[in-house]
């Protein structure tokens, strides 16, 4: 039995890591050992990278620029992190990988397919996801969730470099997620994030098991 590598995309704000933790939970309670992770980031080298890019310092550089910097982190969190816990027989459940890219800097930010298809190839050296999950909500929705959110948790909304983008901006970026969803069906299951959190709960974890009926073996 081999491990597999699931990735978590979409826009900003559709709830991502709550369904991330649920199917780390349900793997766990399967006993698959399953290693969470994100993008940027995952790596004490690629946190790093992170915190240059999310407080807004590369935005000067172009997307360009920014798409070669998140490639670099993806490149040691490949490396150092996901290749070795796949090889050691755990699962690894990503927040965000290369579809960002595509999606953020190539559809929505403008950045040639040819350098995103290279600093694909080059990051990934064949370490593809074995299944994509696209949560897929209204940028109106997911605004409102996250003001909801740092109201409920009285934290200042303190937007990060993509999350300030205009409301438009995020119906182009949605839309690219949908895209690339399309052009990849083998891969990729799109799924409403804008219901209730136990009925995308419950349809992700029917997409894993139907995927790979060795999760629920242990069950
Ligand atoms: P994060 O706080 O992790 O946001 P989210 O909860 O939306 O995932 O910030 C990551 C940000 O970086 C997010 O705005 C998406 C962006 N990003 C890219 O633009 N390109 C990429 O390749 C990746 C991995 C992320």
């Amino acid at each position: 039995m081999s491990a597999r590598f699931i990735t978590f995309e979409g826009g900003e704000g559709v709830g991502k890591s709550t369904q991330i933790t649920r199917l780390a939970d349900r793997l766990t309670k399967s006993g698959v050992q399953a290693v969470r992770t994100r993008e940027p980031g995952g790596t004490p080298k690629s946190e790093a990278v992170r915190s240059f890019l999310l407080q807004g310092k590369s935005e000067a550089w172009g997307p360009g620029a920014e798409a070669v910097l998140f490639a670099t982190a993806r490149l040691d969190h490949v490396n150092a992190l996901i290749r070795p816990s796949l090889q050691t027989d755990h699962w690894v459940l990503s927040d965000r990988f290369y579809d960002s890219t595509r999606a953020y800097q190539g559809l929505t930010g403008g950045v040639p397919d040819k350098l995103i298809d290279a600093l694909e190839i080059l990051a990934l050296d064949g370490c593809y996801p074995d299944l994509t999950i696209v949560l897929d909500m209204d940028p109106g929705s997911a605004f409102a969730r996250m003001t909801k959110r740092a109201r409920d948790e009285k934290t200042e909304l303190a937007p990060d470099r993509f999350e300030k983008e205009a409301l438009d901006w995020h119906g182009r970026l949605r839309q690219g997620f949908l895209d690339i969803a399309r052009a990849n069906p083998d891969r990729c299951v799109v799924i409403a994030a804008d219901e209730d959190p136990d009925r995308i709960e419950r349809e992700i974890w029917d997409t894993v098991t139907t995927k790979f009926p060795e999760a629920q073996a242990a069950e």
